[in-house]
C-alpha cells in the first residue's frame, strides 16, 4: 500500500505537515496542494479527528498520497492505517512502533535526532529517517556531520524549515525531502486563505526545483 511513496517524496522534495480540525479544513488545504502540484500530505495525530480527516481525504482525493504524523505508538499506527494512511511518521525512535510497521510492511519514517537513534533505527532496517527537530538539533551542520558516518541513510529534516532555509537542506546529498507546517499553516487554513496556501506551496515547489 505504500508503493511509490518514497519515490514521490524524492521527486517532490517537500512534504506539508498539517494539523487539521475538520473535513472543511482538509478540503481547503487539499485544494491548495492540488493547485500547486504537491501530491503528498502528512496529517498529524494531534487532534481527535485525525483518523476521520485521513479517511475523508483518501475518499475525496484519490491522487493525494496521505500519511499520518506524530504517531507515538503501535495503537495509533493501527488507527492511522485503518483510516487509510499510506505511510507513518514518528517524532522519535520507538522500537515497538518500528517492529509493528516492519511486520506489516508499512512504511514508517521514524524520527531521530542523534547518531545512537540513527543506529537503532538502521539496525531494524529503516534507511529513510525524519531528522527532528532539525533546526534546533543543529540543522545543516549536523546532517553534514552525519553524512560520512551513515552513507546509507537518507533524511527528511523537519522542524524550523521554511522557504528561507529550504534550499540549504535540499542541497545536501543525504536529504531526501523536507517536511514542515509552513506549507499547511494553521492560521491560513482556519481563515480559509487558500491563495496564500497556494502561493507558499508553489514557492516551495520552485525552490525545490520542481
Ligand atoms: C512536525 O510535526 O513534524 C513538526 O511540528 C514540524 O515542525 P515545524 O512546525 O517547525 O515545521
Amino acid at each position: 500500500r505504500s508503493g511509490g511513496i518514497l519515490e514521490a517524496m524524492a521527486q517532490v522534495r517537500v512534504i506539508p505537515v498539517a494539523t487539521l480540525e475538520s473535513e472543511a479544513e482538509a478540503r481547503i488545504l487539499a485544494d491548495a496542494l492540488q493547485e500547486a502540484g504537491i501530491p503528498l500530505l502528512e496529517v498529524t495525530f494531534r487532534t481527535a479527528v485525525a483518523s476521520e480527516v485521513i479517511r475523508y481525504l483518501r475518499r475525496a482525493d484519490p491522487l493525494l498520497r496521505i500519511g499520518a504524523g506524530t504517531i507515538l505508538s503501535p495503537e495509533q499506527a493501527e488507527q492511522a492505517v485503518a483510516a487509510g494512511a499510506e505511510f507513518l511518521v514518528s517524532p522519535g525512535w520507538e522500537p515497538e512502533l518500528g517492529r509493528w510497521c516492519r511486520e506489516r510492511r508499512i512504511l514508517l519514517i521514524p524520527g531521530v535526532a542523534t547518531p545512537s537513534e540513527v543506529m537503532a533505527a538502521w539496525r531494524q532496517g529503516w534507511e529513510v529517517l525524519k531528522f527532528f527537530p532539525a533546526e534546533a538539533m543543529g540543522g545543516v551542520r549536523t546532517l553534514e556531520a552525519l553524512a560520512p558516518v551513515f552513507p546509507q541513510i537518507r533524511f527528511i529534516p523537519t522542524g524550523g524549515i521554511q522557504a528561507r532555509n529550504l534550499q540549504d537542506y535540499l542541497r545536501l546529498p543525504n536529504v531526501l525531502a523536507c517536511a514542515g507546517t509552513w506549507l499547511a499553516d494553521r492560521r491560513l487554513i482556519r481563515e480559509g486563505q487558500k491563495e496564500e496556501l497556494i502561493r507558499r506551496a508553489r514557492e516551495a515547489r520552485a525552490l525545490a526545483g520542481e
